[in-house]
Order: structure tokens, then sequence, then C-alpha cells
């Protein structure tokens, strides 16, 4: 496995891979959830590269970005052992320079659910990711369902500036009690723990409701807040039910329904989703 951080030696290592490539983006601090994207490209790729950058531009002024958690050391052993290729880290310089000023946003498809909480995440998080893509020049890209609207906003950049990129979503990875993995779980203290499985229970009472019959997307969105209000240490942000595609909160669930909310558990902010038909 090679790790390389500055775009020379990225470019170099890039020509030296064969076949298909397959690209992993993430910040780092990896657990199930991003190996189970690595495993994933390593069954469908000849070659895998994986970034590991935390990504200021994709941080609120009020969020975790001096914080957010790392440990490269432990990082390049585990991807070392899962047999990637090409591990890029490169500084915060490389990827923005002095002087850089060139943005790219997704429009509509940004507004509602995460990018209404926090504004401009997304405009950081495509820029990055178009950065990578031009960087490694993958055929297939790797990303979490567990991040939905990320994953739906990646695919319209994509496809609206044509990408030759295959864009693969792959299922959320769970703790054992439904706990979506997530690096920010690191910042779960004492009761807050257990409380966090507040988010996979509501989400599957509202999966429960479906099952049972119901279509009335605001009857769910009501069985998820019910049961994010019953537990005291969340703060709801939102619920949502609504289209896959468009992400736009829906009436009657007729065809594929996004679940999706965010929380507060104490001071975690946390997110999860299920997807219905
Ligand atoms: P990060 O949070 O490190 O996540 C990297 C990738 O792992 C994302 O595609 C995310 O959806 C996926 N992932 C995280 N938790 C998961 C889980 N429990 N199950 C399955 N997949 C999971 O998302 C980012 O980084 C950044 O925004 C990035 C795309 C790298 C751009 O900076």
């Amino acid at each position: 496995m090679r790790t390389v951080s500055s775009l020379d030696k990225l470019r170099a290592g890039r020509l030296s891979l064969n076949g298909t490539v397959g690209l992993v983006p993430t910040m780092g601090y990896l657990h199930e959830g991003h190996i189970s994207l690595v495993r994933r490209a390593k069954l469908e790729c000849e070659s895998v590269v994986v970034s590991i950058f935390v990504n200021p531009t994709q941080f609120g002024a009020n969020e975790d970005l001096s914080k957010y958690p790392r440990d490269p050391e432990r990082d390049l052993s585990l991807l070392k052992s899962l047999g990637v290729d090409l591990v890029w880290n490169p500084t915060p310089e490389i990827m923005y320079p002095i002087g850089y000023q060139t943005w790219v946003e997704v429009e509509t498809l940004t507004r509602p659910l995460e990018g209404a909480v926090r504004p401009g995440h997304f405009k950081g998080v495509t820029t990055v990711v178009a950065k990578l893509f031009n960087a490694v020049q993958p055929h297939k890209a790797y990303f979490g369902q567990k991040d939905a609207q990320q994953a739906a906003v990646i695919r319209q950049m994509v496809r609206d500036l044509n990408f030759p990129i295959e864009m693969i979503i792959c299922p959320t990875t769970r703790e054992a009690d439904g706990l979506a993995m997530s690096s920010r779980n690191k910042y779960l203290e004492g009761a807050d723990r257990p409380a966090a499985t507040i988010l996979f229970r509501a989400l599957s009472a509202a999966k429960a409701a479906y099952e049972g019959g119901e279509r009335n997307a605001e009857k769910l969105r009501t069985v998820m807040k019910g049961m994010l209000d019953s537990e005291p240490r969340a703060q709801p942000q939102y619920v949502s039910c609504a289209d896959y595609d468009t992400l736009e909160e829906l009436d009657l669930i007729s065809g594929k329904t996004l679940l999706s909310m965010a929380a507060l558990i104490g001071k975690t902010r946390l997110i999860d989703n299920f997807v219905l038909g």
C-alpha cells in the first residue's frame, strides 16, 4: 500500500494502478461503516484508492472541525490489512492553497434537511468530492446510505458535471443495538450512548407503521417525532418523510421514500435514515 499526500505523488500513484479503480472518500477515524465501503470496492475493482481528508470547508463555524477525531496510524494499518492500493491524505494547504476561490454547488437538493440546519455544508462536500474525483479519476466511487442526502447530492453533481464515474451507495452499518456507526459516536458519553438508539427506534417504529399499511406521510413523521420526544436526552432537529430522489416532503407515500432525522443527543448531533419501498 502506498500512502501519499502531494498531488504529484497521487498522480504518479494513480498512473501505476491497473484496471477498474474504485475510490472511497473518507474523513478518517475509520469504523465498520467505512470498512464495509472498502470491502465492497475491493470486491468490485482491481485497484482501490482511499482518501483521508478532514475537509474544513464542510464544517460550519460552530461545528466540530477542531475536535473531529483523528487516528491516522490506526487508519493506515487498517487500510493496509484490507489490501488497499493507494491512500491519499492531502493537507488543507494542498486542497485549498492561498487564493483558492472555486466552488461546486448543487442547488435544490441541498436546501432541505441537513442543508437547512447546516448552511454551506454541502457546498464544502461537493467541492471537495469534485476535487477528489478530478485528482483520482476513479471508475467507481463508494458512499454510504448513512448520509442519504450527501449521496443524493453527489449523485446529482456527477450527473450535472458529466463525471464518468459510477456511484455505488452501500447500506448503513449499525451497532448491535441499531445505532448507525459514525465517527461522532465517540462523543457519546455515559447515558447518552444508550439514549442514542432512539433514532433507530423511531425509524423502526415508522417503518413498522408503513409495513402495517400506513401511507400518510404526516402520520409517519408524527410517529418518529413522538418517539424522539419520549427520550429526554434527545433534542430533535428535523424528522422527514420525503421522496427518495427529490427529497421533497410527501403527503402520501407511493414510491421509494426516505425516512430521515437529525437530533442532538446531549451535545452530540446524530443523523439516521431508512429507505422504504
Ligand atoms: P465520513 O463521515 O468519513 O464518511 C465517509 C463515507 O463513509 C461516507 O460515504 C459515509 O456515508 C460512509 N459511512 C459513514 N458511516 C457509515 C455507516 N454507518 N454505514 C455505511 N457507510 C457509512 O462523509 C464524509 O466522510 C465526507 O462528507 C466526505 C464524503 C469524505 C467528503 O469530505
